[in-house]
């Protein structure tokens, strides 16, 4: 039985679900592309000329955990702009070293040099961070070049998905494609090897861990935008469609839950059955590694694997990050055998039959930039 249906199947036992109100369900909740006219309205910046919002907006399409979108753009002059951290965006009970923001803020520094790219510019990018707490991270200085748009096309349609994967092992010659801009920092381990059970014994451990910390828990609910009003609201944070709760369930998560519901034994329950099918469900698992976790080596972590996500799509490959083994037991990525690095970040992958549109919402650039 599928989650959706299980979920359903709960609610309604509870009763949760009045019969009369279910002829009007079945719309989807808020997508990225129901807001495409309202964005580019809101994405004017006093200054800015039409290329540069456009790089912005690119930069955006950015993956964060929870989808806070840590980043902020000062721009100094057309030719220099610093690249910031968003405290309220910081995420201290599950990413108490800020080491998820600083990747955040590495995959919106890859797409914004990838989009200068596109429009004929060379991005510099120089870290000027040195702790993770900092808030100016980098600075990024353009220069004229001949145009690039080979990866640009891809950055609309990336997306992280949790709707089933294939258990198949990734083909050699797929992750060849998939890392070969950085071979020597990208393992990939298939379902069934001892570090991919490893990696997913230690992630359910670990989910379980976080499930009990009200702190998490209190955080996670603040970035959970249940209902419509919500998601178009603040653009952040984690929608229904985003989380792939759709059809009823997601229409029930719309309607009936807030805040408190994310406490509800009944949906950690749940939470943790998903969890555990999707440890069962894929393909096996992408690892990044860094020789050390100095904020620079962090955000060369968040450009890699924003680089390899970009190319997913291409080969059908479905990507979920799992944080949780990272951020509650860091030291026990050292029992992943082969990897003698630092772990920095790590994601199940697995093929899909067909890959769904972007659904996940983002801030206006206006919202996140200062000129
Ligand atoms: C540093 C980082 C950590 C993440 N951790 C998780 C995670 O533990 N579980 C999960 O389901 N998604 C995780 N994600 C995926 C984000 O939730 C997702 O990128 C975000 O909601 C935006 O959605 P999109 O990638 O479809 O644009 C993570 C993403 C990043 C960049």
């Amino acid at each position: 039985m599928d989650l959706n249906r299980r979920c359903f199947l709960k609610y309604a036992a509870s009763g949760m679900i009045a019969a009369g109100a279910l002829p009007a369900i079945g719309c989807s909740g808020l997508r990225r592309k129901d807001l495409t006219g309202l964005l580019e309205q809101e994405n004017y910046v006093h200054g800015l000329t039409k290329t540069e919002l456009d790089i912005l907006y690119m930069a955006s399409l950015a993956p964060s955990g929870h989808n806070a979108q840590p980043w902020t753009v000062k721009i100094v002059s057309p030719e220099k702009w610093i690249i910031g951290s968003d405290k309220t965006c910081w995420l201290p009970a599950a990413d108490s070293d800020n080491f998820n923001c600083l990747l955040s803020i590495g995959a919106f520094i890859e797409n914004l040099v990838i989009a200068a790219g596109s429009n004929g510019y060379k991005a510099d990018v120089q870290i000027t961070a040195k702790d993770p707490f900092d808030t100016e991270i980098a600075i990024i200085h353009f220069s004229r070049q001949r145009r690039n748009g080979e990866l640009v096309k891809r950055i609309k349609n990336r997306r992280m998905t949790k709707i089933p994967y294939r258990k198949k092992e990734i083909l050699a010659k797929d992750i060849e494609y998939l890392t070969h801009h950085s071979p020597e920092h990208i393992c990939y381990f298939p379902k069934g090897s001892p570090q991919s059970t490893y990696i997913e014994e230690g992630t359910l451990e670990c989910n379980r861990i976080q499930d009990a910390r009200q702190d998490v828990l209190e955080e996670t609910a603040k970035w959970i935008r249940w209902s419509d009003e919500d998601a178009k609201k603040y653009r952040d944070g984690l929608t229904p469609e985003a989380m792939s709760i759709h059809g009823v369930t997601g229409w029930v998560a719309r309607h009936f839950f807030t805040r408190e519901s994310l406490f509800n034994k009944m949906n950690r329950e749940m939470y943790l059955d998903m969890v555990e099918e999707l440890l069962e469900n894929h393909g096996g698992w992408i690892v990044f590694t860094g020789k050390d976790s100095s904020v620079s080596s962090m955000i060369d972590s968040g450009r890699r694997f924003e680089r390899l996500w970009l190319k997913a799509r291409a080969k059908n490959i479905a990507i979920q990050p799992f944080s949780q083994l990272l951020e509650e037991a860091p030291g026990a990525t050292v029992g992943i055998k082969g990897i003698e690095d630092d772990v920095h970040f790590i994601m199940r992958v697995g093929y899909i039959d067909s890959y769904p549109d972007p659904v996940s919402l983002r801030k206006p650039v206006s919202w996140f930039v200062e000129a």
